[in-house]
């Protein structure tokens, strides 16, 4: 599921702004970028990308002295071009190649949208390596992974104007590597720890809480199979039955996990059980051997698997 297309009001989407850890990396980025050095962000989807550059956005923006202008969604790559001149035009930096500086400034992004969208992707491009030009830009470009440029001779150019902060799931994908070779910076992200994790569930909990017969039991489920990854942790939190969508390429347990089944025995159960079994054995009379012995054999037996399977149900 796309973050994009969270219900609104739901449990999920009430999760959506709670953050844990990735204040080092946070750190990392910030400085990186400030000074002026492209970054690649990586790690598995769901790891967390998104949300990071976000909240980078937000703190930069907030700067007077930097540009900062960004890419989301888009898989179309023209489409990703006009995003960023829409935001460029927005604050007045927009350079069309057909118009003056205050022509620009008089109109709307309704009226210019069209005679944007009618630029070839080149000239597209190009207009917009103008407009950044000079300035102290920052591009954040996430889902870059996404983008199949045609042509990447202008993205060098991008390269050459701003400071590029690309995310991508895919740092090997070979249409890109021309590009992804200009980034030696990498700030790769991980899976939570269990610490994190856990913070993480019962930062959820708070906000939305509900009832579950062992909570550290439920817990301890929840971090065995998503292994830290924020994503599976909120999904599985928020509905349980969406266990069987979450994509076990990024899950590692999932997959050693799969078949695994629980039989729920209690000590009740097994106490009930010895009792009836010595109640049957006392009414038949202590000088019945046979029933004596495979009264014997089947408590044995019945106590042993008991304990087996209590101990695998414990496993971790
Ligand atoms: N550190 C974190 N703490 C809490 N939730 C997180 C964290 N990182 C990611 N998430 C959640 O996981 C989901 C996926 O994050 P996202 O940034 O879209 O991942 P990516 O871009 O790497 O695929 C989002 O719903 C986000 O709220
Ligand atoms: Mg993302």
């Amino acid at each position: 599921m796309s973050d994009s297309q969270l219900p609104t009001n739901s449990t999920r989407e009430k999760y959506q702004p709670i953050i844990v850890g990735r204040s080092e990396e946070l750190a990392q980025l910030w400085e990186l970028v400030l000074k002026g050095r492209h970054v690649l962000v990586t790690g598995a989807p769901g790891i967390g990308k998104t949300i990071l550059l976000d909240v980078l956005y937000e703190g930069l923006s907030a700067r007077p002295d930097v540009h900062i202008f960004r890419v989301g969604d888009s898989r179309q790559f023209k489409a990703s071009l006009v995003e960023l001149a829409e935001q460029m035009h927005a604050r007045g930096v927009y350079r069309h190649p057909k118009f003056s500086e205050s022509v620009l400034r008089t109109m709307t992004w309704d009226k210019l949208a069209p005679k944007v969208r009618a630029l070839t992707v080149k000239v597209l491009a190009e207009s917009l390596v103008v407009s950044l030009a000079g300035r102290n830009a920052i591009l954040i470009w996430d889902q870059f992974d996404k983008a199949t440029p045609t042509e990447v001779s202008w993205l060098h150019q991008f390269l050459n104007t701003a400071t590029l902060l690309v995310a991508t799931s895919d740092p090997s994908n070979f249409k890109l590597k021309v590009i992804l070779d200009r980034i030696p910076a990498r700030v790769e992200l991980e899976e939570l720890t269990e610490s994190e994790s856990y913070e993480l569930m019962d930062r959820c909990f708070e906000v939305a809480p509900f009832a579950v017969s062992d909570l550290d039991w439920y817990k301890r489920e929840i971090w065995r199979k998503t292994q830290g990854n924020p994503r599976a942790i909120k999904d599985l939190l928020a509905d349980h039955s969406l266990e069987k969508y979450i994509d076990s390429r990024f899950i590692r347990s999932i997959q050693s996990d799969q078949g695994v089944q629980y039989f729920p025995i209690s000590w009740i159960v097994v106490i009930g059980t010895l009792l009836f079994s010595i109640h049957r054995y006392v009414g038949r009379g202590l000088g019945d051997r046979d029933a004596y012995i495979i009264g014997a054999a089947g408590m044995v037996i019945f106590l042993f698997l008991t304990i087996v399977v209590r101990k695998g149900n414990k496993a971790p």
